[in-house]
């Protein structure tokens, strides 16, 4: 394939910002952003001024920049329900593709997807930026080497606050269609954020998850201008259970007001416990930097962790920044690109994954029985 490939990015919304920056020359993607879609002219022209963009380059329907000939390939930053027809369309139209989580709202949709691609001989990948966030490849690479031992169990703690210090403004817009059915199951946190969770879970226990306990409470969000209030799924607790019982992981959300959360994104942190057999690794910080200014916290961003023979280690060297691995995650697409190599996610792990989060929701539903991944046949 050419030595730089031309991208074109449909969804300009919230979380472009992290995507469109990967394409600054400074982070040298050896790759040029050369069209660009959204629905909202206002936003399309923004990014057409800030990126150089020429303006009959910029389209409105993403059924025209298909058209577009110069396009190699396309990253697809829409709402979920809208990713298996788009995603098809782009198949169809010869562009490899980058596809946001949470890929599809069903297995079938995912199906079909997997299908349009193979028939039209186009790379596709699920962008999930969490695998490549520089501590958790660290900790990934600790758990293949064996120093910890075998993997037996992970605790995965979010925090989200609305005292946040210098986070991102996040538009209603971006927040509505998530508490809807038909895009997201109403379910924000377990199954759109979830995806992220189950994904490295999944990664790092290194065993299939065979069941999902999911619990699921209510909180209502302080959201200005809207006639009715707002319920997010959170707190919530989710339980990944693998196939040998001694082998399992957690996942917890709770929002709270007054948590002070230092971010420069989302409104939220992440901490995570890795126990092996014979040692354990601690992270904290990943989207956000929540422990910045506290003098007792779980230690520097980066990664700690403990061995047999009771001695502490820690690695802050690598760069934790959350915006790192959108950039490290784009840098992979177009190096896979460039050399012909399958790119991760590949649609096979996105479709478990998925069939995690669906079963993660089906749980939260049925009064948090223990549900089997094998019972995830298509939708909830
Ligand atoms: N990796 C991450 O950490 C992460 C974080 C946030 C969002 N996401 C994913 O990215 C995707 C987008 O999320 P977001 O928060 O940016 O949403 P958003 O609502 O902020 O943005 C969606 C954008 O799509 C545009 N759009 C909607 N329908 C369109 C259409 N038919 N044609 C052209 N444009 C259209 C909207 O105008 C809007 O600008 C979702 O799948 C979400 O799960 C991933």
């Amino acid at each position: 394939m050419a030595d730089k490939i031309k991208m074109g990015i449909i969804g300009l919304g919230r979380i472009s910002t992290l995507h469109l920056e990967a394409y600054r020359e400074k982070h040298g993607l050896n790759a040029e952003l050369v069209a660009i879609c959204d629905k909202n002219k206002k936003r399309l022209k923004e990014i057409s001024d800030e990126f150089n963009i020429p303006e009959e380059n910029c389209f409105t329907d993403y059924e025209d920049l298909l058209k577009f000939n110069q396009v190699d390939a396309v990253e697809i930053l829409l709402p979920h329900n809208l990713h298996e027809k788009v995603t098809i369309a782009a198949a169809k139209a010869g562009k490899h593709i980058s596809l946001q989580k949470v890929p599809a709202m069903t297995l079938s949709q995912m199906d079909h997807m997997i299908n349009a691609t193979r028939e039209n001989k186009v790379q596709f990948r699920v962008f999930e930026n969490f695998r490549f966030h520089e501590p958790y490849v660290k900790a990934m690479k600790m758990i293949e080497e064996g120093v910890i031992g075998e993997t037996t169990r992970i605790d995965y703690r979010m925090y989200a606050g609305y005292q946040t210090l210098g986070g991102w403004e996040v538009p209603m817009k971006s927040n509505l269609w998530r508490l809807t059915e038909k895009a997201n199951y109403k379910s924000p946190t377990i199954f759109d954020d979830g995806y992220h969770k189950h994904s490295v879970i999944s990664w790092m226990l290194q065993e299939p998850i065979e069941s999902i306990i999911a619990w699921v409470g209510k909180y209502q969000i302080k959201l200005g201008g809207l006639p009715t209030p707002i319920f997010w799924d959170s707190p919530s607790n989710i339980t990944y259970i693998c196939k040998n019982k001694s082998h399992y992981a957690t996942w917890s959300q709770h929002l709270q007001d007054f948590f002070p959360m230092h971010t420069d994104y989302y409104n939220c942190d992440e901490y995570m416990d890795i126990i092996g057999e014979k040692g354990a690794i601690f992270i904290p910080g990943c989207t956000g930097s929540w422990f910045k200014t506290c003098e007792v916290g779980p230690g520097k961003e980066g990664i700690h962790w403990c061995t047999e023979d009771g001695k502490w280690h820690s690695d802050t060297s690598m760069n934790s920044d959350w915006q790192q691995s959108f950039i490290n995650c784009s840098k992979h697409f177009i190096e896979s690109l460039r050399t012909d190599k399958t790119p991760q996610l590949t649609p096979e792990d996105a479709r478990y994954i998925l069939q995690i989060a669906l079963a993660a929701v089906k749980s939260s539903r049925e009064h948090y029985r223990e549900v089997k991944l094998k019972e995830i046949k298509d939708g909830i």
